[in-house]
């Protein structure tokens, strides 16, 4: 048991997080002395440039650009990963377990990538790796579905992960904007990740899906394995379309587990939530996630899901567990691990759902009746069908909805209906979430 007074805390990478942890942490000294009986001591951080302006200043000689050097420093007790990015990120992740130092991480991209060779090095030597901020933000999430949620399976997790596209999509939806608009104001704001495919083509949400896909059914679904979508093909005449069928549509991920057949099913796309779930009403930057569990029903999460203090919030949760741990307090339960025979990835004739199409055609006679005859030629049929022409193009706009199908027959018709004659363009494809799937048939 540690039985030191104080504890210094090394933060590797002082961005918008990392200030946001020491600023929370010295403001509240005299509360984590109060709860933990220690001092917590912000000491060090490193940059990746020194004469960059910081709105939060510290001391420059707690500066460094030497990350390793922090992880190293004898006087440094607990690290905070949050640099972000994979080979740097990993290499001092397990420099700091070798030296015994438990390291607390937002980096939802290496958790996803190494997760499973990090957990294992962490629980070797004798250390904690925490990342509570590394999935929505300043949502709890982490905690409920390991620890507060342990009575339960889940044969449904979904809901929105990623913030800045939920912005953009709810300000087309509630002003009409188009995404190319909002996307400028959502840079404006410093929403948008630097490399920007993270957010706007599903894959910061897809990370997050995995890491929850694991905690809850033990098991790593390789990101190549999921369907990956993001949001650039939206419209707004989608948006107007899905509100007519009562929904709006959300980039979501999607775990779904069969226990019958022993699957699970990762996926992010956008899709059709039904107006009156509470994750078709999260909107703006906030995250919203919805678990249910087999014991306690539906629990559903809503918070801000990306940020300076909520994100720095959950760090500071995770500092104060590992102190605990430290002192001697039992730690969570132990991550589940499930061999091949026990689940599996779905195959994708196995994921079943209802699905909205956008077509552009030839306004010519018999366009739409070849396009039925294609989905029906996989087994598709049709639920509603609304066309718009537009005289000026000759073209008319086709919006369909699906019966129930499933993923491969529909992957299927939509390569064949991008090489019917007359279509236009590759048709618009999204799912529409149904909150009752879980339920075995
Ligand atoms: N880019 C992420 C988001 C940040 O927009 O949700 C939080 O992970």
């Amino acid at each position: 048991m540690n039985e030191k007074k104080v504890l210094r805390v090394g933060i590797l990478g002082f961005g918008t997080v990392g200030q946001g942890t020491w600023k929370h942490l010295v403001e509240n000294e005299k509360a984590w002395e109060r709860i933990l009986g220690v001092q917590l001591i912000p000491t060090r951080a490193s940059v990746r440039s020194l004469s960059k302006k910081r709105a939060f200043a510290i001391d420059p000689t707690c500066i460094t650009t030497d990350s390793l050097s922090i992880v190293e420093d004898p006087d440094i007790d607990i690290v905070c990963e949050l640099i972000g990015g994979i080979e740097e990120a990993k290499k001092l992740t397990l420099r700091a377990f070798s030296m015994g130092k438990s390291v607390i991480t937002a980096n939802k991209a290496l958790i996803c990538d190494h997760g499973d060779e990090l957990f294992k090095a962490a629980e070797t030597a004798g250390v904690r790796y925490a990342f509570e901020a590394s999935v929505a933000g300043g949502i709890p999430i982490i905690k409920v579905l390991r620890e507060s949620l342990v009575a339960n399976e889940f044969p449904l997790i979904y809901g929105i992960m990623n913030g800045t596209s939920n912005y953009i999509l709810t300000r087309m939806e509630n002003e009409g904007a188009t995404f190319d608009d909002v996307l400028g104001d959502a840079r404006e704001l410093g929403y948008v990740e630097a490399d920007e495919a993270l957010d706007l083509d599903g894959v910061d949400a897809a990370h997050k899906a995995v890491i929850l896909g694991y905690l809850a059914h033990g098991m790593w679904i390789d990101l190549k394995d999921t369907t990956v979508e993001g949001i650039r093909r939206i419209s707004n005449e989608d948006l107007a379309a899905a509100r007519d069928l009562n929904c709006k549509i959300k980039l979501i991920g999607v775990i779904r587990r069969s226990f019958e057949q022993n699957y699970v099913s990762v996926g992010v796309y956008p899709a059709l939530v039904p107006i009156n779930e509470i994750i078709a009403q999260t909107d703006g930057v906030f995250n919203g996630i919805s678990l249910t569990g087999t014991v306690v029903g539906t629990v559903v999460l809503t918070g801000r899901g990306a940020g300076q203090d909520p994100t720095a919030g959950s760090v500071i949760s995770d500092i104060v567990d590992v102190v605990k741990g430290m002192q001697g307090s039992a730690l969570p339960p132990k991550l589940l691990h499930v061999t091949p025979d026990e689940c599996k990835p779905a195959p994708s004739q196995e994921i079943s759902g209802c699905f909205y199409l956008r077509l552009s055609v030839d306004d010519r006679p018999g366009k739409l009746a070849k396009v039925a005859e294609n989905l029906a030629v996989h087994g598709i049929s049709l639920a509603t069908v609304s066309q718009t022409p537009d005289e000026k193009s000759e073209s008319a706009s086709i919006i369909l909805t699906t019966h129930q199908t499933n993923e491969h027959s529909i992957g299927l018709a939509i390569d064949s209906l991008e090489q019917l004659d007359g279509v236009k363009e590759k048709p618009v494809l999204f799912r529409m979430f149904d909150p009752n799937c879980y339920k075995e048939e």
